[in-house]
């Protein structure tokens, strides 16, 4: 059977898509059959720049032999084992790699299977900690509007878009949100840290005036927002956010799903804005999104605060009969090592700069009102259509994909992260050709 005889839209209506308008795709689909490097290849034959990381997860490009072959051999290897009171090598060898390469402090790894999952352990061990160490009553959890931690209730109720959580209920109780730090009067078209802002950390203190530290667990937050429209945070933020977190005893969680291996020119965000969280949350560039993993990386102080009583007894009881898989682990694996022999962790330093020039040469096409960029992530917001919000976004997503190149929207906001191994010919097909589109959309 041919690729585009596999894709016949009346093959299309028992798979309810995620996050997408299913009425609308399954009208005009839009389908990839094979990816290599920096390119898609769609089922009509035509080749589709990646300027998303497919969704800002492959890294290290498509279809790297390293990675495949690594999750061949595995799966013909070891397929499986059990992830409870069982183990397997390479889980280890992953978890030791992983907390080589992160900030200093973070020690200890908890497996799972996607940024969602990760969100949700996370919260749970930061909740979890406070009880054993005997205060119990931290039961809050803050997160910050506009703030993206996945799907689940957990990462729905501390997460801040509205969209994604007024059909599901109550959530979780005791949440509250720092104010987000969009401020397009202020700072339109800044390249990197906004200059202002730095005073929406304080809203912290306020928040735990509001409620007494003593009932405070954790606040998390994305040291750059990515899904709501890539939102980066303004200088010395996050670094007072650690004293606030610090001085009463709270935990300082990171989403580092978008922000993690390499995303920013550093291994991690925190290593960009020298700021090191108690938790850090991962998964998308781990194994450079082939196979599901998501990883949870711990300070010792909070590991070793489990690591007591009896022996026989498990400390934590939380964990997924996929945590640690073998072929996820073997995926990681040869996905870290793919990042080390090319120095992909760092290009978006080496590259920031033009990347940086480029997005910008975009500020006056028409109905941009801000360009912003921080290592290989890039924005271009642009005004909504008076009465039709995401329209415009949205005709602009599928028109570039219809010229060969995938951009992602989210609101009225294009966001941009290419796979690291992405070359300046590649930025410079990119922003021409998001440039042709904002002149021919309406
Ligand atoms: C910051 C952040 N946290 C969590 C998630 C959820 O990850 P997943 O879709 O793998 O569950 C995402 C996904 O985009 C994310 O950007």
């Amino acid at each position: 059977m041919s690729n585009s005889a596999a894709v016949t839209p009346n093959d299309l209506s028992a798979f309810w898509m995620p996050f997408t308008a299913n009425r609308q795709f399954k009208k005009a689909p839009r389908m990839f059959v094979g990816a290599k490097d920096m390119h898609y290849t769609t089922s009509d034959g035509r080749q589709v720049l990646d300027g998303t990381a497919g969704l800002w997860c492959v890294n290290a490009g498509h279809c790297r032999p390293k990675i495949t072959e690594a999750i061949a051999r595995q799966a013909a290897e070891l397929d499986y084992a059990p992830a409870f009171q069982m183990g397997h090598p390479k889980a280890f060898e992953l978890a030791n790699q992983l907390v080589q390469l992160a900030p200093q402090g973070l020690d200890h790894v908890l497996f799972t299977n996607s940024g969602s999952e990760s969100v949700e352990t996370a919260l749970k061990v930061a909740l979890a900690y406070h009880r054993v160490k005997g205060e119990g009553s931290r039961f809050r959890l803050i997160g910050r509007e506009r703030g993206y931690h996945g799907v689940n209730f957990g990462g729905i109720s501390v997460g801040g878009i509205v969209s994604n959580r007024k059909m599901f209920g109550t959530l979780l109780t005791g949440v509250d949100h720092l104010p987000h730090t969009h401020n397009l009067a202020k700072n339109a078209f800044t390249r990197g840290e906004p200059d202002h802002g730095l005073d929406l950390a304080d809203e912290l203190e306020r928040i735990v005036t509001l409620h007494d530290a003593s009932t405070i667990a954790a606040v998390i937050v994305e040291p750059v927002a990515g899904s709501t429209g890539v939102l980066i945070p303004p200088k010395g933020y996050l670094q007072r956010l650690r004293d606030i977190t610090k001085k009463h005893g709270i935990l300082l969680i990171f989403d580092e799903v978008i922000t993690g291996f390499g995303r920013l020119g550093t291994p991690f965000a925190a290593d960009y804005f020298g700021v090191t969280p108690d938790i850090m949350v991962t998964a998308k560039g781990l194994t450079n999104g082939v196979i599901p993993m998501g990883a949870v990386l711990v300070s010792s102080e909070i590991h070793d605060t489990f690591m007591q009583g009896p022996e026989h007894v498990i400390e934590f009881m939380h964990g997924y009969t996929y945590s640690g898989n073998p072929i996820a682990s073997a995926a990681g694996l040869a996905t870290l090592e793919t990042y080390k022999e090319e120095g992909l962790l760092q290009r978006g330093t080496e590259l920031g700069p033009y990347w940086a020039d480029a997005l910008h040469s975009l500020k006056d096409e028409p109905n941009v009102i801000d360009v912003r960029n921080i290592g290989l992530v890039g924005a271009i917001e642009l005004q909504p259509i008076a009465g039709e919000p995401t329209k415009r976004a949205f005709s602009a997503f599928v028109k570039a994909f219809e010229s060969g190149f995938l951009i992602r929207t989210t609101g009225d906001i294009i966001a941009l992260s290419p796979p690291l191994i992405v070359q300046k010919h590649h930025i410079d097909e990119l922003v021409d050709g998001i440039r042709t589109v904002l002149r021919a959309i309406p």
